[in-house]
């Protein structure tokens, strides 16, 4: 009998961030327990397609991103009359896989914003990271600050401005801005990452340009009080209490205004890592405490990394945003904080299934209906 536990690896994605998922599943692929865990990989194609891969003709390709065959069985998931889920076959004569526990190693709006979560949480399934709600919030750049904001965290003052109030009255908009904020600020799309459609404003005269094009993402835009800022990042990890990581610091060179898509995907020089950040002991302890109190106000599961500024002239820790699928290859800045901090990244891939497995058992036990 089969008593490894099937792991269902999404990834793809109908999602911007794409590539980089392909990136992060063939790291994850790679480094699985496989004497405790069994790969069942479903690729999501930028259709939206999912297709149950062979774990063995993708190791085969040995390739830095995992590959979509598109002659792969087009699958659904589903759960059988006794509840079990599994990828199941779209075609009459095609196979079904059964799967214990879902790893969305997908990114991006669709994928990390609560709606993949929504349709897991209809097919039954156990899964790693946060539920609906969180991931909802943390896509949403003005309710998690609010969130965070109400739990104590510092948040660089900024406005929020809505495509219909800006086509209306333009004026009235860059008129808030300038009596509320001081230059240079930023402009960013409410629901994006990678920073897509972000401007730094550096005078009143270019504001219009950075609305027009934050506009073009996102029917709501936020106007943020630019930071003289070193970027700091945390990575957390569930538990009772949640765990937080060494933090690192992101360096934008010297040949970008600030950590733009360019510098963090185009430009190969675009950003230095220190690891771990050069901050005081008091400072990193504080900043620790802070990512801690961010994942538990945003009610967020399994793990966050956590984007904080920190202010070169006050020296205050501003709460940026909460990532909760963090780009997760081998390389990247959420494990190689886990592993800085002890948990090297198979432990890691272990514990958040684990993490996922828990979480399902528990919510499992709650009464579904009303007993008297
Ligand atoms: N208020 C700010 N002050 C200084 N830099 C900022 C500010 N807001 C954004 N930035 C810069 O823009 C980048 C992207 O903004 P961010 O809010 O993190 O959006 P994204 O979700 O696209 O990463 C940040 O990493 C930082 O370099
Ligand atoms: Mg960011």
């Amino acid at each position: 009998m089969n008593t490894k536990t099937r792991v269902a690896l999404l990834y793809g994605g109908k999602s911007g961030e794409h590539e980089v998922s392909l990136k992060s599943a063939a790291s994850v692929l790679r480094h699985l327990d496989r004497a405790r865990f069994e790969p069942v990989p479903i690729s999501i194609d930028k259709q939206g397609r999912w297709q149950l891969q062979d774990p063995r003709r993708l190791a085969e390709s040995n390739s830095e991103s995992l590959p979509i065959f598109a002659d792969a069985q087009e699958i659904r998931l589903a759960t059988d009359a006794q509840g079990a889920l599994a990828a199941a076959p779209i075609a009459a004569n095609g196979e079904a896989a059964a799967i214990d526990v879902v790893f969305p190693v997908i990114h991006g709006p669709l994928c990390e914003d609560g709606a993949m979560q929504g349709l897991l949480e209809l097919a039954g399934a156990a899964y790693v990271g946060s539920a609906v709600m969180a991931s909802a919030i943390g896509m949403h750049k003005d309710i998690a600050k609010r969130l965070a904001g109400l739990a104590g965290l510092p948040i660089a003052p900024y406005l929020v401005a809505s495509r219909r109030d800006y086509r209306r009255d333009p004026t009235a908009v860059a008129a808030a801005a300038k009596a509320a904020l001081a230059l240079p600020v930023f402009v960013k799309p409410c629901n994006m990452g990678s920073s897509v459609g972000v401007h730094k404003v550096k005078s009143w005269e270019e504001l219009g340009a950075a609305l027009d094009d934050a506009f073009a993402y996102d029917t709501k835009v936020l106007i943020e009080q630019g930071v003289d800022a070193r970027e700091i990042e945390v990575a957390v990890l569930d538990g009772d209490p949640p765990f937080a990581s060494l933090a690192s610091e992101l360096n934008a060179g010297p040949q970008h205004e600030f950590y733009s898509y360019e510098a963090k995907y185009l430009d190969a020089d675009g950003a230095t890592v220190d690891l771990p950040a050069k901050l005081e002991p008091a400072q990193m302890s504080r900043l620790q405490e802070l990512a801690i109190t961010a994942f538990t106000a945003l009610e967020c599961s399994g793990f966050a990394r956590v984007d904080f500024f920190l202010d070169r002239v006050s020296g205050e820790f501003y709460f940026n945003e909460i990532n909760t699928l963090p780009g997760f290859t081998a390389i990247s800045m959420y494990p190689k904080m886990m592993e800085a901090s002890g948990t090297p990244y198979p432990a890691l891939i272990t514990r958040l299934i684990e993490l996922a497995l828990e979480r399902h058992a528990e919510r499992a036990g709650l009464k579904t209906d009303y007993a008297g």
